[in-house]
């Protein structure tokens, strides 16, 4: 069954809602003045950007305190009948078999226009007078519309917690969920998130729901999910365009660089240009623009650039001679792009693998992991029984089973059958 893991590991205590600790602090102080007396601001005005914990931080609070909830949202206080039952749970501190309630109008910006501005009034005057301590959740305290309400609230402002918070976060559900996840692929989670842990949330069960392993790999292809329609549109004026001219403006359009595109252009040639021969002409565009490549890299003459840039754009655009559109053909991300971001972690364990399967195979660990492994891995994919075997004879640890296996499902099956016999 599918649940949100921003449901499914939503934080049930304050201690587990990261950053704002200032915030909670102020939240817990305020309910616990309470047992005093009614204190002089009845109501909390708690604000801030979306997905930080307004709302799940009040929520938490009640539990901790061990406070009844009564959880509304504010936008449904338009009708006399809603306001009046407000009134009416505000006027008792205590719930009816002796607990504290704590009531929550959660989402006040969704009162809108000036027929509800009897709303928030009526609101304000159930504040004034309010016998059980209230809080009140928007995005946006310095609405005008909340002028005289704010008057008679404590202000507590929720800020974006600070990306290493959002780490902390991120960590404690990859541990739930048996995940081994890279530092650096979270900090990057929660980097391009902005503080919105809902929506750090949401990117980590994307990528890595069902993985035992998250790495870094895994998820900086998103710094180009971004751009990527960038890059699609300049492969698609390189590979389609009808005059050199056109192809060329592309690069100037893109800012990318160069060595990227070559790489996509590269790699996307075969799918594109169907026909062998226009795929030969095309190949000794890029074979050329290669070529000086290499010598700008050796001289440092950049002037070399155009050749380069020519022959990689309006060479390929000509080389287009005998077939036509190939109709719709997904471009795709480019392999040796994907295997430079893989982390310096995941290298030095598949050199490792390498090693193993040098000690058997006697060739050297770069050529068994270019090789070898990956036979190994479609072994290891489809039959856990001949898996087992072969990580007893090339001893691999489990770390490198994992590894090699790629998915929980098939490290369990293999570690099943190690167990066996
Ligand atoms: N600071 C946090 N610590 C841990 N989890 C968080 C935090 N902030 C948000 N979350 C996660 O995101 C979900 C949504 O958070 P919440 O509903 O509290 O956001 P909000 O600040 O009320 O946003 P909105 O303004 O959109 O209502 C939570 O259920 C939780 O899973
Ligand atoms: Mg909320």
């Amino acid at each position: 069954m599918f649940a949100a893991w921003t449901v499914k590991h939503k934080p049930r205590a304050l201690v587990e809602v990261v950053g704002n600790r200032e915030a909670k602090e102020a939240l817990v102080s305020w309910v616990r003045s309470w047992d005093a007396g009614v204190p002089k601001k009845r109501a909390v005005f708690v604000y801030g950007p979306p997905g930080v914990g307004k709302t799940v931080s009040v929520e938490c609070l009640a539990r901790d305190l061990g406070m009844e909830l009564v959880e509304k949202n504010a936008s449904d206080y338009r009708t006399e009948d809603a306001v009046r039952r407000f009134a009416g749970l505000a006027s008792q501190y205590g719930s009816l078999f002796g607990g504290r309630r704590l009531i929550l109008l959660d989402e006040l910006d969704g009162i809108t226009g000036a027929e509800d501005r009897g709303g928030v009034a009526a609101i304000t005057d159930i504040i004034k007078i309010a016998q059980c301590p209230v809080v009140l959740v928007a995005n946006d305290v310095w609405d005008p519309r909340f002028a005289v309400l704010r008057s008679y609230c404590l202000v507590v402002e929720f800020k974006k917690p600070p990306a290493g918070e959002v780490v902390r976060h991120l960590k404690r559900i990859c541990e739930k969920e048996g995940i081994a996840a890279e530092e650096e692929a979270l900090k990057f989670i929660a980097t391009r998130s902005e503080g919105d842990v809902r929506s750090a949330v949401n990117d980590l069960q994307a990528l890595a729901a069902g993985k035992s392993r998250l790495t870094y790999a895994d998820v900086s292809w998103l710094a180009f999910r971004d751009r990527k329609e960038v890059i699609f549109s300049v492969l698609r004026l390189i590979f389609y365009s009808k005059s050199c001219d056109a192809a060329k403006r592309a690069v100037d359009m893109a800012d990318i660089d160069l060595d990227m595109l070559f790489q996509w252009v590269y790699e996307n040639a075969p799918a594109h240009l169907k026909e062998p021969e226009d795929l030969v002409r095309g190949m000794e565009a890029l074979a050329k623009a290669d070529i000086y490549r290499g010598r700008i890299a050796r001289t440092q003459d950049w002037k070399l650039t155009r050749y380069v840039v020519d022959f990689m754009t309006a060479g390929v655009a000509m080389a287009r001679q005998k077939g036509g559109s190939v109709g719709w053909v997904p471009f795709k991300f480019p392999e040796k792009i994907k295997m430079l971001s893989r982390s310096r972690a995941e290298r030095a364990l598949e050199h490792e693998i390498g090693l193993r399967i040098k000690r058997r195979m006697h060739m050297s660990a770069n050529r068994a992991v270019k090789e070898v492994l990956p036979y190994v891995r479609v072994i290891f994919q489809s039959n856990p029984e001949w898996a087992a075997g072969l990580v007893r004879w090339f001893d691999f640890n489990e770390e490198m089973v994992e590894h090699i296996a790629q998915g929980k499902k098939y490290t369990k099956q293999i570690q099943k059958h190690l167990q066996t016999e």
